[in-house]
This record gives structure tokens, sequence and C-alpha cells, in this order.
């Protein structure tokens, strides 16, 4: 009896042939083969997907249970089996009825904090509450590294166009450069320190926050603390750590690192654009939430998007997605992407612990366009291996009075995807030979404002979600940065101190004797 993934994979082999500008002679194909959310669009239909792909990967939808385990998520069921967690980041901006963990209702909990967020906001933006000096804050610094870093600097790139905040800044790296760069440009007398760290045991985050309280403490003294505020679902270390209880913004365990921003973790982006624009951001993906939750399959926007990366990655056998935000605010984009894919969806084994038989989560990529059109879009026309891009495209820019730059941006990405798709078969030499048949799909929207881009961020989220659910992993735990951590954690007396390596093999024994020779 065959089932739907060989199913999938004989239609595959079947209509191979069939390139995607064959497929584009039907006039239906963009109405069939793209779906919308209001303003948003998803265009896939610069795919190999035909209808009975379409059909097919639906079925399998239907088959792995992604309703099923939608559902579960929404409820607060424990669906991270391996910490035996609830997964409801959603909760964070949801805008109806109560959420249920053990029996009890989360959503006072997180209206509580949400308003304490909006009240401190205020008051920073207003100068309410003020530096120790008296001074208003001019400067915020988030300090934090993986799910506590990489959404905050995303999302405030990305909304710097309703930024009218204290300046914000990012230090996550533990190379002391990072932070010794960021706080050279800033007075301590009105700069804000954010300590963002979910666990509030990385090593890295604690590392730059114990040097930023030193910075602080020389400059503003015994005071130092109302300089200070944290972002953590571990409250009880945070005191430990000398902040100041009402300036601590805590949050459930239930809540994964890298689907954190829509709470305290969000702080430095509410900080920057106002309690309002975030409101706004959380409304929107909310609506995502909504429309996910009950929008047919077939016009179901994360699990189209879903569908269409297992059809590359284990029907066509294409190992990386190229994500190509023609929008320069989603600069960030892809490295946040990178975070909540690959750490979601890295995975070897399901979530009974056997081992998968397919491949799991591909290799995300990619940088804005057009910058990317001359560094590595030469691989994509002509090298050797098909990478499946990712187009997102804004129909307006914030900037009216550069029109004509926006006209070129979109230009651009439309001509690629169709360069893509169409290739030149006919040229002088086989060097300027374009094969084509490379699929690309096209997100794009109005605006990129705050409920538009809450909406983009949660799209993602859930297409993470549905396709570890086909893979039948678990999205939500991260077991695998573990191990980096605890041997960090072993080696540092080696690199402290010099001395016998009898115990290392014969590479990090060469290098650590390396290293003190020319430290
Ligand atoms: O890299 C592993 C990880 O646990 C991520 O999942 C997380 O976002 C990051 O470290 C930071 O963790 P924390 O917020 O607890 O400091």
């Amino acid at each position: 009896m065959s089932d739907i993934w060989t199913d999938l994979s004989a239609h595959r082999s079947r209509t191979e042939t069939t390139s995607i500008a064959d497929l584009m002679a039907d006039p239906k194909r963009f109405d069939n083969f793209s779906a919308s959310l209001d303003d948003m669009l998803l265009d896939f239909s610069k795919t190999s997907i035909d209808k009975t792909a379409l059909e097919l990967l639906l079925t399998l939808a239907t088959d792995r249970g992604v309703a099923t385990k939608r559902n579960a998520m929404f409820a607060g069921e424990k669906i991270n089996i391996t910490e035996d967690r609830a997964v409801l980041h959603t909760s964070l901006r949801n805008q109806s009825g109560p959420v249920m963990v053990d029996g009890a209702d989360v959503m006072p909990g997180i209206r509580e904090t949400l308003d304490r967020m909006a009240t401190y906001s205020n008051g920073i933006r207003s100068g309410n509450i003020a530096a120790a000096n008296g001074a208003k804050f001019t400067d915020v610094v988030n300090i934090g590294i993986g799910g506590s870093d990489l959404g905050p600097v995303m999302a405030t790139l990305a909304l710097a166009p309703y930024h009218d905040g204290p300046n914000t800044h990012f230090v996550s790296n533990v190379d002391g450069a990072h932070i010794h760069d960021v706080l050279a440009g800033l007075d301590p007398q009105t700069t804000l320190v954010l300590v963002a760290s979910k666990t509030f045991t990385t090593i890295e985050t604690l590392t730059n926050a114990n040097t930023a309280v030193k910075w602080l403490k020389a400059a503003v003294g015994d005071d130092f603390g109302k300089h200070l505020a944290a972002l953590s679902s571990a409250v009880e270390k945070t005191s430990a750590f000398g902040i100041d209880p009402a300036n601590v913004f805590g949050f459930e365990d239930w809540v994964g690192g890298r689907y954190s921003i829509w709470g305290p973790i969000g702080l430095p982006l509410m900080l920057a654009i106002g309690p309002d624009d975030f409101n706004e951001f959380l409304q929107g993906a909310y609506e995502m939430d909504r429309h996910f939750q009950t929008a047919p399959m077939s016009e179901n926007l994360p699990i189209l998007f879903a569908l269409i990366g297992i059809w590359h990655n284990n029907i066509c056998g294409y190992a990386t997605r190229a994500v190509l935000p023609y929008d320069q605010h989603l600069l960030r984009l892809p490295a946040y992407l990178q975070q909540l894919d690959m750490e979601s969806n890295g995975k070897r084994v399901a979530t009974d612990g056997t081992p998968l038989t397919r491949n799991s989560g591909p290799v995300v990529w990619g940088e804005p366009g057009t910058n990317g059109q001359h560094a590595f879009y030469q691989l994509i026309h002509q090298g050797t291996s098909v990478i499946p891009c990712e187009f997102l495209i804004a129909a307006q820019a914030h900037e009216p009075e550069l029109q004509h730059h926006n006209d070129l941006l979109v230009a651009n990405c439309l001509a690629q995807s169709e360069a893509l798709m169409l290739g030149r078969q006919t040229a002088p030499t086989e060097h300027r030979v374009f094969i084509g048949n490379r699929p690309s799909t096209t997100l794009m929207y109005r605006q990129l404002t705050p409920r538009s881009f809450g909406r983009i961020v949660a799209l993602y989220e859930h297409r993470v979600f549905v396709e570890g659910a086909i893979w039948g992993l678990n999205s939500f735990d991260q077991w695998g940065v573990e191990l980096g951590k605890e041997l960090a954690t072993a080696m540092l007396p080696k690199v402290q101190t010099a001395g016998e390596n009898a115990d290392k093999d014969w590479s990090t024994a060469g290098l650590l004797t390396a290293f003190h020779a020319l430290k």
C-alpha cells in the first residue's frame, strides 16, 4: 500500500519534466496558486506545485494531524514533551477569551505584565521615569542573545519608521568588542540597560550584564539600579543580580526564547515605538493566529507556506531556502528566521525519540535585495544547486519622496522571480545560458506597518510549527545547543591557564598550545 509521501514522490517523478514556465500556460495559474489574508498575498505560482501536488500536500497535512496539533498548541496542551511544557507564545498576543494552563487562565497575568510594560515604557519615553540624575533617558542598551536579542533587533529595525523613543542598542556577543564598542558611544548618566534572558543563566548575557553594571556603577554610583531592568522567566534570579523588582518583567516558561518577542523580551521595541504601536504589532499577529486557526487548509497561509517548504525540501530535495526581503527594514529577518526555523526544526528524532526517516529543517539563509543580487544571486541563477527563493516586498515605502527608489526595488524583485523561472536558453555561449525553472515564492503586503509586520512574524512562526508537525518532531526544545555550552564551561580553565592537555584530542590540544603561544 502506498503512502502519501510515496504518492508525492511518484507525482514529482512523473511531472519533473514539466517546467514552471509550462505550468504558467494556465491563465488561472496565479489565482489558483496564491492565497491572501487582507492585504497580504502569498504567490506560489512560480513553483513546480501543480493541482495534484497541492491536493496531495493538503492530504499530507491532514494525515499528519496538523489541525489537531495546532488546536492542541492553542489549547495550552503540553506539546513540548521533552521539557513538559505548553507552547503559548500566542497567548501573549491573544485579544479574546481565556487561555488555560494547568486549569488556570493565564490571560490576567499576561495583561497585567503588558500594562506594566506600557506604564514603564511611557514613563521612560516621557522622562517621568528618569535617570539617577533626573535626566531623561536618551539610550537603551538591550543585553541578550538568541531569542532574547534577535527578535528585538530585527523588530526594532523593521519598525524604524515608527521609532520615536530613546535610541536602542543591542549587545549579544560575549566578545568584549561588542559591549566595548556599544558603550563607548554612550553616556551612562542617560542610558538604561535591559538584561534580557529567559533563563538568566546564559553566560554570555550575564558576562555582558556584569560589565554594563560596572560601567553604570562607576558613573552613577549607588543609584545605578535606576538604570537597570530585567526581562526574564526566572524572576528570582534577577533580584540576586541586584535589579529592583519594580523593574523586572516576567514571563512563563511556556514562551520559548525564539518566540518571545511578543512579551517582556519585546520591551526594547515597545520603548522604541511606544505601547500603541506595540499593541498594533500584537494585533497583527493575533489576526494571523485567527487565520491559522480558522481558514480552510487550502487558503491557510501558514499551512500553504509550510507545504511549499515540504515540497521543496522533502520531495524536490532542495536542502536550503533563501529569504530575500526587498525591504531594507527587514535587514535582520533572515538572521531571525535562522534561529526560529533552524533551532526549532533542526532535529534528527521524532517526538517519540525514533530517528526521522526524512530530512527535517532546511538551511535558511538570505540577505535583503537588491544587495544579494550583486553577491550570491549568480549561484542561484547559474549554480548547480537549486535554491528556492522566498521574496518579500511591500507595495508602499515609507519614503514617498523617494518613490523612484521603490519602483526600482519592486522592478528588481519581480524581475528576479521572472528570470529564475524563465531563464535564458539561447545565448552566444553556454556561459550565458540560464536554465531557468528555479522556484520562488513572493510575499507581498501593502506596507511594513506594526500590524502587517506582526502578521509576517506570526506567519513564519506557524509555518515552522506546521513543518515540524508534518515531520512529527518537537519544534520547541533546543537540546542541540547544550553540548557546546557544557564543553565551553569545561574548556575555560584551559584557556585561562596554559597546562597539560593530555585529556584533549590532538587538534584541540594543538590549538590550545598555539593559543597560549600567541597570547
Ligand atoms: O541558544 C540557545 C538558547 O537557549 C536559545 O534558545 C535562547 O533564545 C538563547 O539561548 C538565550 O537564552 P536566554 O534567553 O535564557 O538567555
